[in-house]
């Protein structure tokens, strides 16, 4: 990556307009290898560069990728209607370079959120002609039978579907408890696909993308961490291993 002035750098990640940029680094917030960077205009290289603000720590990253941990209560939009919106989960620079959800949970669902500022990124992963399973923890009203499994399994007809969606595949994980894998994404699937099966789901949780498990990423609800590239390559196993 060719060489940019340090203010365009912090513009680039977040930190705010160039002026405003420009006034971190003459006001000596700026450290740059453990000093502090009073010249706006100075050229560096990106790539690799680690720098402080107000004493923070940050690597400069040409785009974010982050799992989020989503709780209860939070919407999946950048101008939310009833609810704070995810993006107040994180460092308020991440909205400021274009942060978005890759996908939406509904403000209720709970788990497995992506998010990334990398425009091609997120319209590849939200395409509908991918197919990536995802994997949902679905908490019911009545217990789950055989005829609820067979019937996600072989279809339901939602309203303003033109033909029966199916599950890609379902089991029982408790009395009123199953998960479901699914490999579309359509508005409120889960919770339209239980009702129109003729249950109620009282609780949703998305475990996995593809390959990419909640659980092994350990990150606590509410809470969020960058992805490895190694992690971004799970998202495109479309088989799960158990
Ligand atoms: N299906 C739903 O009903 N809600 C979600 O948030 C995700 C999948």
């Amino acid at each position: 990556m060719s060489k940019t002035t340090l203010d365009r750098i912090l513009q680039s990640q977040g930190f705010g307009t160039r002026k405003w940029c420009r006034s971190l680094i003459e006001g000596g917030d700026v450290r740059v290898s453990g000093f502090a960077a009073a010249d706006a205009d100075e050229k560096l290289e990106p790539e690799g560069l680690e720098f402080t603000v107000f004493g923070e720590v940050w690597q400069y990253r040409k785009h974010v990728y982050i799992a989020l941990n989503k709780p209860s209560g939070f919407e999946c939009s950048r101008k939310p209607s009833h609810h704070p919106s995810v993006l107040t989960l994180l460092p308020k620079q991440f909205a400021l370079r274009g942060m978005q959800p890759v996908g939406r949970l509904d403000h209720d669902t709970t788990g497995l959120l992506l998010m990334s500022d990398d425009g091609a990124f997120i319209h590849a992963q939200s395409s509908p002609r991918r197919h990536v399973p995802k994997v949902y923890i679905a908490s019911t009203q009545d217990p789950v039978t055989d005829a609820l499994m067979d019937a996600l399994l072989k279809g339901v007809q939602l309203h303003d579907e033109p033909a029966p969606l199916s599950v890609q595949g379902c089991r029982m994980t408790g009395r009123r408890e199953m998960e479901i894998t699914l490999n579309q994404g359509k508005y409120h699937q889960v919770k339209r696909m239980l009702a129109a099966a003729g249950n109620h789901c009282t609780a949703l949780s998305r475990t996995r993308i593809g390959g990419l498990e909640l659980d092994r990423l350990d990150i606590r609800e509410g809470e969020w961490r960058y992805l490895e590239e190694a992690e971004l390559a799970l998202l495109e196993h479309q088989e799960l291993e158990s």
